[in-house]
């Protein structure tokens, strides 16, 4: 119900021998659908484009056929966009409460299907067992938390009580803006996209939803998903597509009211650019939602448990092959204990073992050939930069796979230390003590995520004061943000800081309306 405490999901435990089985039998459901060819869904009608289609692989043996999805072009966008905009008055009509319940119905479904839909993740985006779980146990928690606040947002005098006049009646409540176009990347394909769709819907918003290219299967099977827990037609519109192609198209819409992003810097800023302009009939200035990369590092000092902190910096640096958001791909270690943690750096990643999702590696493939081919080169970069101790080649086999990389005494100015590389490469330098170890962490244009080791306190003080970053952790790894407890954005070239998972978002896809009324 909307009045339960909000709980995390738990994450499976694989450890049990019935869990384990029960995910092999999830895997060996969706192995026996893929291939598939899906349709494009506006206003509840399933349009296939047969002439164009994208083709899904998966990452780990890319000659595999995810799925054939239709692929809309500008005027299916536009056809999505005037089905949304007629959405929008029923939906927007609909009671807070009421929209809130779709969305549990969702997460109640979601909860049910949890395997299978990790399974999509496994096959589609090459996720180990336990990334993929994190992904759908996010997304269930984005829906049952996103669903409690618009509860909450809609009783007023909750969210936010105002000053009392005599012979006045005042009353703030928070109105739905329009139609959204939501922009979601393919690192969490489940979790980012249900966060940012379940987000804009149950204030009251109607959708285009274009789904990264890449992953364009998982968002499919989202979007029926909450069809099936009453979203009316017209509300998510899924409209897989070429970004240049319509995704500038709709940001340039003139009845697009916010746009909704996740993904690189160089989109994000293009997306942000294109929406300030002022289209023929637009009547408001777009709303834009832009959450983008970062240069995330962990930060040692030599009073920190050191083997804690190599576990953390290898956690951060190769789950998920690197390609988080939050992912530490900086380590700056005080020279003192430089060594020591190096060494166990190198040792821990030896033990990673490269190989399929399906057969739960530790680290598996980069999600295409376009991101494997420029991790590659960055590799290259490494080497005359730094020094490489460890991976960086190629792993035998059609799949996308590198082997995790260290390069260390990397210079703080060099590219590796400074551009997103979103892969397994982890820069590493020593700094002369822990201020200017934090220095040379600020020395970034992103501010995502960030750790502090230590056991000094003065330190760990001022590490919280200096260190420039929307999701700041002290002694633990800086990946793994849960939603409620550690609400997630960042600052400067990382984005908006929208903070999604927390208290502030929803607040991102209405407008207040005040009404005061003399009694
Ligand atoms: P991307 O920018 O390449 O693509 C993101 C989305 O934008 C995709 O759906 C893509 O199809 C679409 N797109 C591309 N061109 C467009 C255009 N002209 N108009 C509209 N849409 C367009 O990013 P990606 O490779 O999917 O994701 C990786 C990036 O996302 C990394 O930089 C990562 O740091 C960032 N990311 C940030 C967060 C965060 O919360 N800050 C979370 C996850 C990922
Ligand atoms: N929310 C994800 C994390 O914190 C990106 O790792």
């Amino acid at each position: 119900t909307p009045n339960a405490i909000f709980h995390n999901e738990p994450f499976t435990d694989f450890t049990i021998a019935e869990e384990r089985d029960d995910f092999l039998q999830a895997l060996s459901n969706v192995k026996s659908k893929l291939g598939a060819h899906y349709p494009l869904l506006i206003g509840g009608e399933s349009i296939y484009t047969e002439q164009r289609e994208l083709v899904s692989l998966n990452p780990a043996e890319p000659e595999q056929v995810i799925g054939y999805v239709s692929k809309a072009g500008q005027e299916f966008a536009e056809h999505a966009m005037q089905n949304a905009l007629s959405a929008f008055t029923l939906w927007s009509a609909v009671p807070a409460e009421q929209r809130a319940v779709v969305l549990l119905k969702a997460a109640s479904l979601l909860r049910i299907r949890k395997h299978e839909f990790s399974a999509w993740l496994v096959y589609e985006s090459g996720k180990n067992w336990a990334e993929a779980d994190a992904d759908t146990a996010e997304a269930i928690d984005f829906m049952e938390y996103y669903a409690r606040e618009m509860i909450r947002l809609s009783e007023t005098s909750v969210h936010q009580p105002l000053t009392s006049i005599s012979g006045e009646d005042n009353k703030l409540k928070y109105i739905p803006l329009g139609v959204g176009v939501i922009i979601p990347p393919w690192n969490f394909p489940l979790a980012i996209l249900a966060g940012m769709t379940s987000a804009a819907v149950v204030c009251g918003n109607t959708v285009v939803l274009k789904p990264a290219s890449t992953t364009p299967v998982i968002a499919y099977q989202f979007c029926k998903l909450m069809k099936e827990a009453g979203v009316p037609n017209g509300v998510i519109n899924y409209v897989p597509g070429s970004g240049a192609e319509i995704g500038d198209y709709l940001t340039l819409h003139p009845k697009t009211r916010f746009i909704c992003f996740t993904g690189s810097k160089e989109v994000g800023l293009r997306i942000n650019q294109l929406a300030a302009q002022t289209e023929n009939g637009q009547i408001w200035i777009k709303r834009v939602i832009a959450e983008m990369g970062g240069k995330d590092g962990i930060v040692v000092d030599e009073t920190a448990d050191l083997p804690a902190a190599a576990v953390a910096i290898v956690n951060s640096a190769f789950g998920f092959q690197g390609q988080k958001c939050s992912a530490a791909s900086r380590a700056i270690i005080v020279e003192s204990v430089y060594d020591e943690v190096v060494s166990r750096i190198i040792e821990l990643t030896r033990q990673l073992k490269v190989g399929l999702p399906e057969q739960n590696a530790s680290v598996g493939p980069v999600i295409d050939e376009n991101s494997f081919e420029q991790i590659l080169e960055y590799i290259e970069i490494g080497k005359e930069e730094g020094k490489l101790v460890i991976g960086g080649e190629k792993v035998e086999g059609s799949g996308y796979m590198i082997q995790p990389a260290v390069f260390i005494d990397v210079d703080p100015k060099s590219r590796l230390m400074q551009e997103e590389i979103f892969g397994p490469v982890l820069a590493v330098t020593p700094a002369r003590n822990w201020e200017e170890a934090i220095r040379v962490y600020n020395d970034t244009e992103f501010g995502l995520t960030g750790s502090f080791f230590s056991t000094n306190e003065v330190r760990i003080q001022e590490a919280l004061n200096r260190m420039h970053c929307g999701n700041l952790y002290v002694n633990r790894k800086c990946t793994g943000a849960l939603v409620g407890a550690h609400p997630f954005g960042g600052f400067n070239m990382s984005g908006t800081d929208s903070k999604a998972g927390g208290h502030d978002y929803l607040l991102l896809f209405t407008q207040a309306k005040l009404v005061s009324r003399k009694i």
